[in-house]
């Protein structure tokens, strides 16, 4: 039976059109989502939005259309730009979908039945952005929004209540039972010190001041509570008490699953506090991780709709490639770090490792095996000298390495470790100089051992970036004489003597640094949507 695997990105809030901020999110999790399916694993990888809330009701209201409207049109956006992006999702979830509602009210009246959800009065602070309670303390005396800075909203409202206080102490215990259940390890502590050691108040989990969202069957004043509404979709798009369950059942109910959901650090609370007592107050099993990763900065902070400060994918994705400004995503900002975004990076990467690592091994391989084997690339005589094991032995180490760091989330690191391979094998070129090997005869098989050990490092390297490069690894399988790639043949030495290798074109060209720094600025400059037709 295949190990199983289930991936989850947050439900953005369709307020605006997309930007490379949530596309970094989306980009990270298709990449963890296709290394998996990759090696064997049945996965599901879930994305969606977010589409209830005050925020969305009034960003509608401004624009003159309804809320449904509103959220339609941007939800086109969203699908266009992960189209664009090459995502590789299963389901996208919306939660206006009638079987996220009909299964978040049900969720809402077990969760009352049980006693977990009380009527009673709210007074306390709002913060519509981040459609967000706080408490006295937390916004101070200036009124200010703790997570965003905005001012917050005085509420005097009858609402409904979740019972935390039952659920503290399991969680602390899930806590304590799983050490990676918030990573990395600075954010599981702020959970603790910040949330839950000055005491944790009850939820409020209903609203009555504004419409849009799931009507609580029980009162009908009242509409869910966004959050409550939200993170209930990774279960409800499984199926999650609706007639067909299967996917649920394989996925969730399924202790081997493992369960990852990737998110920003501005909602680590609701993630690893309120969602593990929801789901304990259901009776359910919790996820296994919930990954904080990083924010993609631009020089002057954080990328946002509200700053102004975004820049779109499609533009250099138009120039450069949907590879390179996925690998570029990958590469550039550690997985769990805070990245920035410069134009000059963003060229430096493309052009190290794309075009002069990767892209030269491919030309300078090919060539090589044109000029002296016409072609076709000779059998594997197996590793002759020192240099050929430690070629072939860091191949497999590499392999090993990769699907170690890629199960711990270290995704960077992964990728890393396959453009070291590829580093190796270039300065493996200059170690055996092919081409005096090639003008004395008696050398022969060390010239064979070469060509091949170069076609399999490249065969490998090739499968092992397929998660990111999803159009240039099938030119890789191409031009070694492959119609596709075969992981479990990534160690074969010999799996490949005989085929006939191809030139195409080149793999990622060498970009003119001043030329594409200026191209990339303007860009940010530049416009930032693009609507389907
Ligand atoms: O919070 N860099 O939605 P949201 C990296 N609907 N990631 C970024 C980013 C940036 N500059 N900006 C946004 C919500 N993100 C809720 C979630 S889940 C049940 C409900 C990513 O549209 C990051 O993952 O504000 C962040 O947590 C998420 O988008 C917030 O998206």
């Amino acid at each position: 039976m295949s190990k199983k695997f289930y991936i989850t990105t947050p439900i953005y809030y369709p307020s605006a059109s997309p930007h490379l901020g949530h596309a970094y999110c989306t980009t990270m999790c298709d990449v963890i989502a296709r290394g998996k399916k990759l090696r064997g694993f049945e996965t599901f990888f879930l994305t969606g939005l977010d589409e209830h809330g005050e925020k969305i009701q009034k960003n509608a209201a401004a624009n003159g259309v309804t809320p449904q409207e509103f959220v339609d049109d941007v939800a086109k956006r969203f699908l266009t730009l992960w189209d664009a992006m090459k995502i590789e999702n299963d389901d996208f979830i919306r939660t206006t979908q009638p079987r996220h509602v009909e299964t978040v009210q049900k969720i809402f009246s077990r969760m009352v039945e049980q006693g977990d959800i009380y009527l009673s009065t709210y007074t306390g602070w709002y913060c519509v952005h981040e459609e967000s309670y706080w408490t006295e303390t937390q916004v101070g005396e200036e009124h200010l929004c703790p997570e965003c800075g905005r001012p917050v909203e005085k509420k005097d409202e009858e609402a409904y209540f979740f019972n935390c206080g039952k659920y503290v102490e399991p969680l602390l215990a899930y806590y304590d039972a799983n050490p990676l259940f918030i990573t990395p390890e600075s954010r599981k502590n702020e959970m603790i010190n910040t949330f839950i050691k000055p005491g944790l108040q009850d939820l409020c989990v209903s609203r009555t001041s504004f419409s849009w969202g799931v009507p609580v069957l029980e009162n009908e004043k009242h509409v869910v509570y966004v959050w409550l509404d939200a993170l209930t979709n990774y279960i409800t798009a499984l199926g999650y008490l609706q007639p067909d369950d299967s996917n649920f059942k394989k996925f969730w109910l399924d202790p081997e699953c493992e369960i990852v959901h990737v998110i920003g650090a501005d909602i680590n609370r609701f993630h690893t506090i309120y969602w593990p007592m929801f789901l304990e107050s259901l009776g359910l099993r919790k996820p296994n991780r919930v990954f904080v990763h990083g924010l993609l900065m631009m020089k002057d902070g954080k990328m946002s709709k509200s700053r102004g400060n975004t820049i779109s994918a499609y533009p250099l994705i138009e120039r450069y490639g949907v590879d390179a400004v996925r690998y570029y995503l990958v590469s550039e900002v550690p997985f769990g770090e805070n990245g920035t975004f410069t134009p000059e990076q963003f060229v430096l990467r493309i052009n190290l490792d794309l075009a002069n690592n990767l892209g030269n091994l491919l030309n300078r391989t090919v060539s090589m095996i044109e000029k002296y084997y016409g072609g076709t690339i000779p059998a594997f005589p197996g590793d002759l000298d020192d240099i050929d094991v430690e070629v072939s032995d860091l191949l497999r180490k590499t392999i090993v390495a990769y699907e170690t760091l890629n199960d711990n989330l270290q995704v960077t690191e992964a990728y890393v470790k396959v453009m070291e391979l590829v580093g190796r094998a270039n300065k493996y070129i200059e170690e055996k100089a092919p081409w005096a090997l090639a003008k004395d005869p008696s050398k022969d098989k060390e010239l064979a051992s070469v060509m091949s050990h170069l076609a399999q490092v490249l065969y490998a390297a090739g499968l092992l970036l397929s998660p990111i490069l999803v159009e240039k690894s099938p030119e890789i399988f191409r031009s070694l004489g492959l119609e596709k790639g075969v992981y479990e043949d990534a160690a074969k030495f010999g799996c490949l003597d005989g085929k006939t290798v191809h030139k195409g074109a080149q793999l990622f060209p060498r970009l003119d640094g001043e030329a594409e720094i200026k191209a990339i600025a303007e860009m940010m400059a530049g416009p930032k949507e693009k609507v389907a037709a």
